[in-house]
């Protein structure tokens, strides 16, 4: 089971949330990732998505993405990831749930199950769904419900290895999914800053970006199986 947030996309271009020069520094997040945003005004919300829509498109997976398809090849690796970005499918990942949402999909401001994968970079005001109703961007804003967290829970109880990743475990509920860990399992964490509460909780921390210590942690796993 691996855990990931931003800062596994950090190493291909995409900023981060909580570093300092990150998106919530340069964005307060109550004007574009809130219901409340959309509400008031639905123009800056579709822009500020359709910039980072567009950083996306352009960044490629990086080899900390990539160590996670490798360890494939002898471990049944599910990723659940707090990233909306697509970087571990074009890795090549098997196995990706996203907690927030994907960046590549709308989804129906009337029925939001219907979800569908954007073509291009730009979603626009007066784009409809089948039925007529506004598109807004495929991802969980603030104050919404998490609807994969459930699935998630269920993935992490079943872990016998959990790799964290390029999170600062700071946004409920998905950084409380560790809590659910088997207490036997093998923990490490990767993060160049200091994740002080989860050291505490038995985790092997090891402090480097995600491109070289996973690349190395994988390949480490790999040869002791
Ligand atoms: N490799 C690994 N980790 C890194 C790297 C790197 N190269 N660069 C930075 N980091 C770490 C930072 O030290 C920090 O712990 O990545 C983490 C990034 O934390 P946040 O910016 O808070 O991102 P994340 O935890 O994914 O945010 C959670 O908040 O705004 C919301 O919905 C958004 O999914 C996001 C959620």
């Amino acid at each position: 089971m691996v855990f990931t947030g931003a800062g596994i996309s950090a190493e291909s271009g995409i900023k981060t949330f909580r570093d300092s020069g990150g998106q919530w520094d340069e964005y307060d997040l109550n004007n574009v990732a809130t219901p409340e945003a959309w509400e008031r005004n639905p123009i800056l919300v579709l822009d500020f998505y359709n910039a980072r829509r567009k950083q996306v498109m352009k960044a490629k997976p990086n080899s900390a993405h990539k160590a996670l398809v490798e360890l494939e090849q002898k471990f049944n690796v599910q990723i659940i990831t707090q990233n909306v970005d697509d970087l571990h499918e074009r890795a090549g990942s098997k196995n990706v749930l996203h907690l927030h949402g994907e960046i590549m999909k709308a989804q129906s401001t009337a029925d939001p199950s219907l979800v569908h994968t954007l073509q291009n970079s730009s979603l626009l005001h007066g784009d409809k769904c089948k039925n007529g109703s506004q598109l807004r961007p495929h991802i969980v804003w603030f104050g919404e419900l998490v609807p994969n967290m459930e699935l998630a829970y269920l993935l992490v109880e079943n872990a016998d290895i959990l790799i964290v990743t390029g999170t600062s475990l700071n946004v409920y509920p998905a950084a409380g999914l560790l809590e659910y860990a088997p207490k036997k399992s093998a923990k490490y964490i990767i993060d160049p800053n200091d994740v002080s509460l989860v050291i505490e909780e038995g985790f092997t921390y090891i402090k480097k970006n995600a491109g070289n210590g996973l690349p190395e942690l994988c390949q480490k796993l790999l040869n002791e199986k």
